[in-house]
């Protein structure tokens, strides 16, 4: 599939078939976790891969954004690793963590494998559950899986601002 393809088919499954996702595709998932860009590469990525019924069970505890996932990454970021921009300060992370996230995102789709990123999760709740010690932040809740056959892109989807709306100024 070639990436205008790719990007214009993938949409966010929220409801998922229960059967596992094969080990290779969940690796070649984390292969492109690792290809990502990062600030200054310094790879301030950290992900939490959540497979096993326990693990997934303690998400529920955290979001209400699960859609009976069989698979499930954590994306977050060491604060302590990430770039720091000289004039104010600003962390690279979440942007760091996102492209990592939006790279995972396709290459799942790539392979079949639909998801739903997240960001309605209590990140005091995540911290709890999966024991995170105060440097490493969440950013995103990537839930994945192969789409329920019932699963249906939400209307939202296709809404769509116009390129001219989106472009806020050219020839400056
Ligand atoms: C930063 C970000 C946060 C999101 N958080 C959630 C979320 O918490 N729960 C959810 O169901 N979808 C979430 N989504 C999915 C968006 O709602 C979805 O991508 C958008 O409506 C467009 O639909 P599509 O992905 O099907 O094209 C999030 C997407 C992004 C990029």
């Amino acid at each position: 599939m070639d990436f205008m393809e790719l990007a214009k088919a993938r949409y966010s499954v929220r409801k998922f078939d229960p059967r596992p996702v094969e080990e290779e595709k969940v690796e070649a998932i984390l292969a492109a976790a690792l290809a990502a860009p990062t600030a200054k590469n310094l790879q301030p990525q950290r992900l939490l891969v959540l497979k096993s019924r326990e693990a997934l069970e303690k998400l529920t505890h955290v979001t209400g954004c699960t859609y009976g996932c069989p698979l499930a990454f954590v994306v977050c970021y060491d604060e302590s690793v990430c770039w720091h921009r000289s004039f104010d300060g600003k962390s690279s992370g979440d942007v760091d963590a996102s492209i990592v996230t939006t790279h995972m995102m396709l290459a799942g789709w790539e392979q079949g494998i639909g998801s739903t990123w997240v960001m309605a999760f209590d990140p005091a709740a995540l911290r709890r559950e999966y024991h995170l010690p105060e440097n490493i932040r969440p950013t995103a809740i990537l839930v994945m899986g192969y789409a329920a056959p019932a699963a249906l892109p939400s209307p939202n989807h296709a809404a769509s601002i116009t390129r001219d709306q989106m472009v806020a100024g050219e020839s400056f």
